[in-house]
């Protein structure tokens, strides 16, 4: 198991750590010591969340209000906890957009563009300068599995999270040069808020999700071990298709007939 408090220190931020997957990053770091910087929109949730974490294993994290869509909110966020030590950063605050490429609203997809790319770059960007200053430090980013294949009704998406996965892997060995980990998670389907309602019927795709706990935890321990990290037998073996038994456009085709079988008529 990675010791993380050794390797990292005492604080980390942890984005979307409201819900989901954030919330069990959240929670396997406070249960390991580490005191948690939450970061989301919603103050209700963060509270919520913080409260749980605190009578559970008496860590007590800070909570921020930041929507990491808008830019100049990450740099004022980023200036109120200029003076504090952070280790870590795990970047899991992402949205899905899902349907026809031609019918899903442009001011959405925008916005996607914004959380899932542009708070990457600002976020990363801002923590590898200062971890690299004092040659210690981890980042963990969350991608998704359509990050890493063509994946048709998720298009954009699948091209926001492309984003985070190159970055990830390109940093990897530049940053190792300078003492900081940098890993991609690459999770299939987990059990959280995004995909409960989406307007995808999961049972319909050959997929076995998991929980956030258990993907969280695979993550912490490959943190600055692997480059990718996909978590589960299953989600492994469809990116070993996708890569290596498909064509690139077979695969494409392939994943856009059994994508076609799961959404809403009305999405596409
Ligand atoms: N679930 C899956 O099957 C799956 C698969 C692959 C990858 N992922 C990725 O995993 C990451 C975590 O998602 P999840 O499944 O855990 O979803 P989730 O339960 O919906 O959590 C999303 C978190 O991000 C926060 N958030 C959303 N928009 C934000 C914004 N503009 N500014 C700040 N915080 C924001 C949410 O809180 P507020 O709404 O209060 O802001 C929440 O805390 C995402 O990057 C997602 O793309 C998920």
């Amino acid at each position: 198991m990675n010791n993380l408090k050794n390797k990292y220190g005492t604080k980390a931020l942890v984005t979307g750590g409201s819900s989901g997957m954030g919330k069990a990053f959240a929670n396997e770091l406070a249960k390991q010591g580490i005191e948690p910087i939450l970061i989301a929109r919603s103050i209700d949730k963060l509270k919520e969340t913080a409260k749980a974490i605190f009578e559970e294993h008496n860590v007590k994290p800070q909570i921020f209000s930041v929507d990491l869509s808008d830019e100049n909110a990450i740099n004022k966020f980023l200036s109120e906890i200029e003076n504090q030590s952070i280790g870590l950063l795990i970047h899991c605050a992402g949205m899905e957009n899902n349907g026809s490429f031609l019918k899903i609203n442009e001011g959405k997809e925008l916005q996607m563009i914004k959380l899932n790319v542009t708070s990457t770059y600002l976020l990363t960007n801002h923590f590898a300068r200062k971890m690299a200053k004092i040659k210690k430090g981890g980042i963990l980013l969350v991608s998704s599995m359509a990050g890493l294949m063509a994946t048709p009704y998720f298009s954009n998406y699948a091209a926001t999270k492309s984003y985070v996965h190159n970055l990830g892997l390109s940093l990897y060995p530049e940053l190792k040069m300078h003492n900081v980990d940098i890993s991609v998670l690459a999770p299939g389907l987990t059990e959280t808020n995004m995909v409960a309602d989406n307007g995808i019927d999961w049972s319909k795709l050959p997929m076995k999700s998991m929980k956030p706990s258990e993907v969280a935890l695979i993550a912490l321990n490959n943190l600055g071990k692997k480059g990718t990290i996909i978590p589960g037998f299953m989600n492994k073996m469809m990116v070993f298709m996708a890569k290596r038994v498909f064509s690139i456009k077979g695969f494409s085709k392939m994943n856009g007939w059994m994508i076609r079988k799961a959404i809403s008529n009305n999405k596409i």
